[in-house]
Parts: C-alpha cells; structure tokens; sequence
C-alpha cells in the first residue's frame, strides 16, 4: 500500500515530540481494581492496559487515574499519590514501550462530588460510615439525590487540589507516560467548577465562564510549568451538559480557546454527565458534531468520542477533519486487538508483534469443511 493508499486511521499524528502511529486512542475507563484499596495499580492493568497497546492501539490511555486518596470515585480507584502508585505504573509503561510501537498516556483527575461510591459491581452495597470520607465541591451541592453532600471548597482546599496535581503529573513523568491529560469533564471536580449546575460561588472562582474556568486553568498551568515541555498535554471536557440550564457548544468552544491560549496541546472531546439525571440515549457518532465544531472554530486539534466502532467510521472523521484522534471505549473491551483487526479489514498490513507473525496467516473466515 503506497502513502496515498494508507487509510486515514493509520496515517501517523505528532503533538509536541510524541508521534502516534495511528489514530486510534484507547479511551479512559475507570477499572476500580486497585486492590489494596489505596490507589496502587495491579497487574491487571498491566494486562488490560498492555493487552490493548499490543493490539495495535496508537495511544492507550489508564482510567481517570486519582491525584489523591480523597479524590477516588471509589475505594478501588487507581492513584498516583504516592511513590508506590509511580513504581506499580512504571511497569505498566514499560511493559507497554519494550512490547508494543503504542504510546501511554495518563488521565489524572479528581472526583469532586461524584466521589465516595462503592466499586462499581458493588452499587447496591452501600460504603459503611467508616468507608467513608469527607468529599468537597465548588458549592455544596449534591450531585444527585443519593450522592453525598460535599463540603464548599476554601482557598486552602483549593491550593491543596493544585498541588496535587502537580505531584501526580511529576510521578506521571517519573514513571514515562507520553502524555498526560486532565479530566475536567463528566462532572469530576475540574468540570464541577465550569458547569453553572454546579458551581454557584459567589467569590472569583464562579459566576462567569471565566470564572468558573480559574481553577481548571491554575491546573493546567502548574501542571504544564512541571510536565516536560516536549511532552503534550490534552484535557476531557463534557461539551455540552444535556441541560438547557447547563454549558451548550458556544461555552464549550470558548473553554477550548482559552485551554489553547495557557497552551493546550489537543482536547478531548466528551459531554454529560454533570448531573445524575440521564442524558438521552443517542445513537451513532453523537459527540463527533462537538469535536468538529471546536476544531473548527478554537482551531485547534481534537479528539474525540462515542459509539466508535468500525474502521470506517475512523477514517471517515479523520479525512473529513472532524477530529484528529479517535478514542474507543466499549469496543476497546470487546476486543483488544480492535486496530489489528480493524488493520485486516482494510487490507493495511500492520506488523505483528515479534512473536505473532503467524496470526498473520489466520484465516477467521473459513470455509466450513468436516
Ligand atoms: C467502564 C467504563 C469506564 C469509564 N471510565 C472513564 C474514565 O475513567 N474517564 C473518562 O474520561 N471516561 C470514562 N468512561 C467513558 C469512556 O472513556 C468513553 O468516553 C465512553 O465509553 C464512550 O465511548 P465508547 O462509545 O467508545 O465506549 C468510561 C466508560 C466505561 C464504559
């Protein structure tokens, strides 16, 4: 296959100096299988993340992964707010740079309201009083109807949050990730302060959407000034949030021009879940139109997200410039080795790893014969 014939999806992408090979990202997703139930990450994530970038994905990003023990969703939570998390996510980043061609990034956040939840599988078991912990928000406000109050952030709480980030984006780098992102989407703490629902302070970090972006700027920036400066940085933000009280697309492009002003390297795409009520069920490439809209007018690289699920779909975004990466999710889950197969597909021969050259000759499509 010549350059010209290489299809859209395998066409490499380049942010400051970290070039992906192709234009598929494994999206966040949050695995809650820390099993110490402080953060430190297992060798399942060694396998779940390093299964994916030997399956030819071109970024695999970890879950939103905790800036510190009272930012979990859940007990079970990955974190990087102590050395140990560094030293446990240094193999995953090893395992994934010696075995694979995929670059890793990290998505570090923090769950603001939405935090102190059982593990995921475990919803209907309520955490007992002494699981508990204290959770803080820009106001307090619940972020729905069986969530736990949280506390008005202060100034120190505040200070105390950007450090935070600042630690885990300096363990990110000790343990060799390409790329970091913030999480300041799906109503997690950095998207609580931008979205009017959620944010009603009076002081200099609420009201306008200038002032509801202070805080998930002042991160950014103390992020970005220890973050390598040949390394990017991206940032997930809901673009919308499926409420007519809420942001809608013009705040959502006025966020990614001033991320980019501070010096942004790509936005991730998503919407919703800023509030528990149910956002509508929409099928096909529903978030896309959102990506497309602030790449065009933010100018600026993006990524985007939803219902991604065969290659066609890729390289029709991509060609049509509706977005510069892809993110799968679900379909990451289903199967591992989506880009390998989605490669085979398309007839682009993507090489196998060195001890798989024979799946080359597998044929999945026989003919049935006794
Ligand atoms: C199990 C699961 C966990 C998720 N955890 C995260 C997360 O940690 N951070 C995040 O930004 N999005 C998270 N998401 C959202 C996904 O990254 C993605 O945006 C969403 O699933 C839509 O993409 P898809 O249709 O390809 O699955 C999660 C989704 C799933 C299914």
């Amino acid at each position: 296959m010549s350059d010209a014939q290489t299809p859209p999806m395998f066409t490499p992408f380049t942010l400051r100096e970290m070039t992906v090979s192709n234009r598929v990202v494994m999206s966040p997703m949050c695995m809650y299988s820390a099993d110490d139930l402080d953060g430190t990450p297992t060798d399942f994530h060694v396998v779940h993340l390093g299964s994916r970038a030997m399956g030819g994905t071109g970024l695999v990003m970890t879950e939103m992964t905790q800036v510190s023990r009272e930012a979990r969703i859940s007990p079970g939570d990955a974190g990087m707010y102590e050395d140990r998390h560094m030293e446990a996510w240094k193999k995953v980043v090893d395992f994934v740079h010696t075995r694979s061609e995929a670059k890793i990034g990290m998505q570090i956040g923090h769950a603001g309201r939405k935090a102190c939840e059982p593990i995921a599988w475990k919803r209907n078991t309520p955490l007992t009083e002494d699981e508990k912990w204290e959770i803080v928000a820009p106001s307090a406000i619940k972020f729905g109807p069986d969530s736990e109050m949280p506390r008005e952030m202060n100034q120190s709480d505040i200070a105390k949050v950007i450090d935070d980030f600042v630690s885990a984006a300096k363990r990110a780098d000790d343990a060799g990730f390409d790329i970091i992102e913030l999480h300041a989407g799906h109503g997690y703490l950095l998207s609580s302060f931008m979205s009017p629902l959620s944010n009603q302070r009076t002081d200099a970090y609420g009201g306008s959407l200038e002032n509801r972006m202070k805080l998930p700027l002042e991160v950014f920036h103390a992020v970005r000034a220890v973050w390598p400066d040949e390394k990017p940085m991206s940032a997930r933000i809901s673009a919308i949030d499926w409420n007519d009280d809420g942001n809608q697309i013009e705040d959502a492009v006025e966020v990614a021009k001033m991320f980019k002003a501070a010096g942004l390297d790509i936005i991730d795409v998503s919407s919703g879940n800023v509030t528990s009520e149910r956002r509508p069920v929409t099928p096909g490439l529903f978030q896309t139109p959102f990506s497309e809209q602030i790449r065009r007018d933010a100018d600026m690289p993006t990524m985007t997200v939803g219902n991604l699920a065969v290659p066609e779909q890729i390289n029709g975004v991509i060609a049509e410039g509706r977005a510069d990466l892809c993110c799968v999710g679900k379909g990451h889950l289903y199967d591992p080795y989506f880009v390998r197969h989605a490669a085979r597909e398309l007839g682009y021969e993507l090489k196998w790893p060195n001890q798989y050259p024979a799946a080359g000759a597998f044929n999945p499509n026989p003919e049935i014969m006794r």
